[in-house]
């Protein structure tokens, strides 16, 4: 019976990948950058091959949906990308091919010895969706510096990387002031959050997104609708998110773990 349902699952996610896809392939997204329809056959095939190459806790169609933000900005936005939580690198690999067809850098930020030690209360999180619990622990996620940078050489693009080696809490004030047209938080733990919040919003330009993977944990994306966090720390409202509780409608049954918010 587990495995029918199982092959029931594969061929509901055949004959709906074609919908999943369809908006990454409408013609405005790429056109600035001279990115058409084999191009974009071209990377959905790479994205695919690097899911199934190196580990990674996000999926090829959720990359897609970023590499589609990313690919709509326009080339007279100054700034660059970043992506808070490497992990072995897969979603850094698609992130950068995406960078480069765009002529942007790649922030890639991350302790490269995985999670720090959660305090208490962000050791457990609750996915609603899944009614599922979630333990995090220190080291869980480690993706060594020279492994990563490996993965990527040989399934995305190492050129455009820059990368930010160390704990968020020592690393990101340093890029307070920098340009940025999109970022992508996969970092697991409110703590961490909140650190990728405070440094890197400010630099955000006004339209630009920023994405996050854990749409799923309400406790996690409850902060986007904190107005007393936003209002003391960044001295603005809360930005909301768009996905909060089910993500993006990208996979079969559960959504998927990806959602957004846009700095207005
Ligand atoms: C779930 S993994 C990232 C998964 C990756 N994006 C993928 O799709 O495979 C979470 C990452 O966040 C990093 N991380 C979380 N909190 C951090 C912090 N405070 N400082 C540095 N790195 C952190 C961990 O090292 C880990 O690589």
């Amino acid at each position: 019976m587990k495995r029918l349902f199982k092959i029931y699952r594969h061929v509901l996610y055949f004959f709906a990948l074609p919908i999943f896809v369809s908006s990454f392939f409408r013609p405005a997204v790429g056109k600035e950058y001279d990115v058409g329809f084999w191009k974009k056959i071209s990377l959905v095939r790479s994205f695919r091959k690097t899911i199934r190459s190196i580990p990674s806790a996000s999926d090829w169609l959720e990359h897609l949906a970023m590499a589609e933000r990313i690919l709509l900005i326009p080339r007279s936005v100054e700034g660059g990308v970043i992506e808070c939580g490497a992990y072995k690198g897969a979603s850094t690999a698609n992130l950068s091919r995406a960078c480069v067809l765009t002529g942007r850098t790649l922030y890639v930020a991350d302790s490269f010895e995985g999670l720090p030690e959660p305090v208490e209360e962000d050791r457990y999180h609750l996915q609603e969706v899944k009614g599922k619990h979630k333990e995090y622990r220190k080291g869980d996620y480690a993706g060594a510096f020279e492994e990563v940078k490996q993965n990527i050489r040989r399934h995305g693009d190492i050129q455009c990387c820059e990368f930010i080696r160390g704990y968020y809490e020592n690393t990101l004030a340093g890029l307070k002031d920098k340009k940025l047209v999109f970022v992508f938080l996969d970092v697991d733990l409110n703590d961490s959050l909140k650190t990728c919040c405070k440094y890197l919003w400010v630099g955000l330009e006004g339209g630009c997104f920023l994405f996050s993977h854990e749409a799923q944990d309400l406790a996690f994306v409850s902060h986007f609708f904190n107005q007393a966090w936003w209002q003391e720390h960044l001295k603005t409202d809360a930005p909301g998110f768009i996905g909060a509780g089910t993500g993006l409608p990208l996979g079969i049954a559960y959504g998927s773990a990806i959602g957004y918010t846009v700095k207005k």
